[in-house]
């Protein structure tokens, strides 16, 4: 049987950028998308990485006295080492100074260039410094943007208003390619006016840290032509075919609403130079705002991911990102929100659910999984929410509906919490051992299952509860958890957080809860 591909990327990160949860977010989701396609026994192919060309990268590397590409060494590490800390699995970590990208950005270049889609010509406009890009008249109205002044220069220019009308029938006619829908919308409205060609290229007496153009060696590429170009340098475009073959067109590029219009509509229309397929879906989520505004280094409330994941744990972390945030739109981040979604959901249903099946069945049956002899309607019950929970995930996933897929395994746990509190095995235990056992199992095994699931959000807590249950490496099917089996001791799974009032600082992990 072959197996099924599935290529995500995320956005890649500006490398002078310090990393916040924004990044983390996009980055855990691809993860979470990875492991759990990988779960599936999919061919996985998982790539990130960092954007180092540009202006701004230029000028912080000028004041540190470093050179552009010495600069970019000493702070790739940042994200690099962020993404071990919160467990991310990606394949590839491409930086586009790298040779093998610069390679392939001047052969696209040179290729387009010979087809007839860049051209030079003189032009006057607003520019933006800031944003390192030329803006309209009505964006600069807008007042959104930093640095703006009037520039004339020679340019290179890519066709993209060539492209203009056969991507929008491809929008129109593929309903999945731009999600969620109202991004769609939102592309179509953009490309309901005529679109400009896109200045592809700066001058080197302005800008001379870019990949320089290789048919007019006065000029750099402009960042964001060459910074698209990584998801196709990555597999091997123009290196390696059978793998490019393999791995193109990618099944999900990952990316943050602020970025719509240069994936949907630049990206685009450069594969159509290339005749590329496009690909399978353009996925855009929504904007973290910090306590509703948004976060941004002037305002100080930028959130750093290493601090949370110091203080509550990696899992912690990955968990809340994902289930926090609905699919498409924004969400807000305080750290009472935070800390409450950790004691209800974390301690208080699924850490509480191991703590009393390991609790009861080291009580009553010496910490030997008891068997389960004919189930009971109740006990039916659950081995069918169980039993289902597989598919419905997946098909959650698929729609990339992550923290609806989460709260379904949730759900689970909610039911078997509640179906414990009903059947009472303790009391059980007193009159009937052997139903007690048949309780506990069924508790066990579920929560055995909600937690391969949740192995793709928080790989090394389920791990833990797996271990426990020994049962790492068992499936989704009921009855992976074997009678007989010893569980082993285990410390509480997700210490319950007691807020400090006391405390400036808001909180501090307690005791052993649960
Ligand atoms: N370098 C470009 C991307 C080039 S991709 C070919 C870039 N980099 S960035 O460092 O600014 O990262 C942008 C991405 O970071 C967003 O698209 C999003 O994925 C993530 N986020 C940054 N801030 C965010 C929030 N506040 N909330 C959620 N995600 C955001 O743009």
């Amino acid at each position: 049987m072959t197996k099924n591909k599935f290529y995500v990327t995320t956005p890649i990160y500006y490398v002078n950028d310090n990393p916040h949860i924004g990044h983390a977010y996009t980055t855990i989701l691809a993860d979470v998308l990875a492991r759990f396609h990988r779960g599936m026994g999919d061919d996985v192919f998982f790539l990130t990485g960092l954007d180092e060309h540009g202006q701004k990268v230029q000028q912080a590397a000028e004041k540190r006295a470093l050179t552009p590409q010495a600069h970019c060494d000493d702070l790739a590490p940042r994200f690099s080492g962020l993404w071990e800390k919160l467990e991310i699995s990606h394949d590839d970590f491409i930086r586009t100074t790298e040779p093998r990208h610069v390679k392939v950005v001047q052969a696209v270049l040179q290729a387009v260039y010979e087809k007839g889609d860049i051209y030079q010509k003189e032009y006057e406009g607003l520019y933006s410094v800031a944003e390192e890009r030329f803006i309209t008249e009505k964006e600069a109205e807008s007042g959104q943007f930093r640095d703006v002044r009037r520039i004339q220069e020679k340019n290179w220019f890519f066709r993209m208003s060539r492209y203009q009308e056969r991507l929008v029938r491809y929008i129109e006619e593929h309903p999945g390619f731009i999600r969620p829908e109202h991004r769609k919308n939102e592309m179509l409205g953009f490309l309901r006016q005529p679109l400009s060609d896109l200045c592809i290229s700066r001058p080197k007496t302005r800008l001379n840290w870019g990949i320089e153009i290789p048919f007019d060696r006065d000029y750099v590429t402009y960042v964001w032509f060459d910074a698209l170009i990584n998801y196709i340098t990555a597999p091997g475009y123009l290196a390696d075919n059978a793998r490019f073959g393999h791995w193109w067109p990618v099944s999900v590029h990952l990316i943050g609403k602020d970025i719509l219009t240069t994936h949907c509509v630049y990206w685009t229309t450069m594969l159509f130079a290339l005749d590329l397929p496009l690909p399978e879906t353009i996925f855009a989520h929504g904007w973290w705002l910090i306590a509703e505004s948004k976060m941004s280094k002037s305002v100080g409330n930028v959130v750093n991911p290493l601090d949370l994941v110091g203080q509550y744990g990696v899992d912690a972390v990955r968990y809340y990102l994902m289930a926090e945030m609905v699919l498409g739109a924004d969400s807000n981040f305080t750290p009472e929100n935070f800390i409450k979604r950790y004691n209800s959901d974390l301690a208080n249903d699924f850490g509480n659910l191991l703590n009393r099946v390991s609790g009861l069945i080291g009580k009553y049956f010496d910490s030997v999984v008891p068997a389960a002899l004919e189930l009971s309607a109740d006990d039916t019950v659950i081995m069918g929410q169980g039993a289902a929970l597989g598919g419905r995930v997946e098909a959650l996933l698929k729609e990339y509906k992550v923290d609806a897929a989460i709260n379904e395994i949730m759900n689970l746990v909610r039911a078997v919490n509640k179906y414990m509190e009903v059947q009472a095995p303790w009391k059980l235990a007193k009159t009937d051992l052997p139903a007690a056992g048949r309780v506990l199992y069924v508790a066990t095994e579920a929560l055995r299952l909600a937690a391969v699931l949740l192995g793709a959000v928080m790989p090394e807590k389920s791990g833990q509860v797996l271990d426990v249950l020994g049962a790492r490496g068992t499936g989704l099917a009921w009855g992976g958890l074997k009678s007989g089996t010893r569980l082993t001791a285990h410390p509480p799974l997700f210490p319950r957080i007691e807020t400090d009032p006391s405390r400036a600082a808001g909180s501090s992990v307690k005791g052993a809860g649960a």
